[in-house]
């Protein structure tokens, strides 16, 4: 059983990241295996919209970093993806990486994972961020584990968003109790 984290932002220790972290810490601490990537400094060509996918069941796009970090999302049982709102929405970085997805959804091959979303605002706009998350695991037939919205600018400002960081860390003893029942 494992736990994957996924951080959209293009600031590899940011908000996104560090929220993702305090859900993924109370697993860890159960004895649950976490895997946390960032996109940060991830080449991530966008979605050609050649449909060759529906084809060939995976992306067509070659030399880059997409192939490597979708065959982790496919490998997880739980997913904790994450992004910055950037204009009341996800990231590009995290958009282009869930378009080129489009290629693992004609076989459904993400059904029946479990997802968790995360989405950091400054002041406005991560009811959005939050809602396209929920929109691509949706469709993929995920189900849903909830949505964690934090508050923050700067690197690190998250953390002091003291209900976010209370709600992440029921959030990771939801996790925790859905892998591990009999865990105290
Ligand atoms: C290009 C850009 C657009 C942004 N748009 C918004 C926005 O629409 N609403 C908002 O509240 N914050 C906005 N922000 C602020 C970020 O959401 C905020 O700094 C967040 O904490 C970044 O998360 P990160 O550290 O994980 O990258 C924007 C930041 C950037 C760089």
């Amino acid at each position: 059983m494992k736990v994957l984290g996924l951080s959209g932002s293009m600031r590899k220790e940011g908000n996104t990241a560090q929220l993702i972290q305090v859900i993924l810490r109370q697993c860890k601490e159960a004895g649950i295996k976490t895997e946390f990537v960032s996109l940060a400094g991830k080449k991530i060509l966008p979605c050609l919209g050649c449909l060759k996918c529906k084809e060939k069941k995976w992306c067509v796009i070659e030399g880059d970093d997409w192939g490597s970090i979708a065959q982790k999302v496919l490998d997880c049982d739980v997913l904790v993806i994450g992004s910055p709102t950037y204009y009341y929405n996800i990231c590009g970085q995290l958009k282009n990486f869930i378009d080129r997805t489009y290629s693992l959804y004609h076989d459904h091959k993400l059904a029946g994972r479990k997802g968790v979303v995360v989405a950091i605002h400054a002041s406005a706009g991560a009811d959005r961020t939050a809602k396209t998350i929920e929109g691509f695991l949706n469709a993929h037939e995920f189900s849903s584990l909830g949505t964690v919205i934090g508050k923050g600018t700067d690197e690190g400002d998250v953390l002091s968003d003291a209900d976010a960081v209370r709600h992440a860390e029921k959030t990771g003893d939801r996790i925790v109790r859905l892998l591990r029942p009999h865990h105290d």
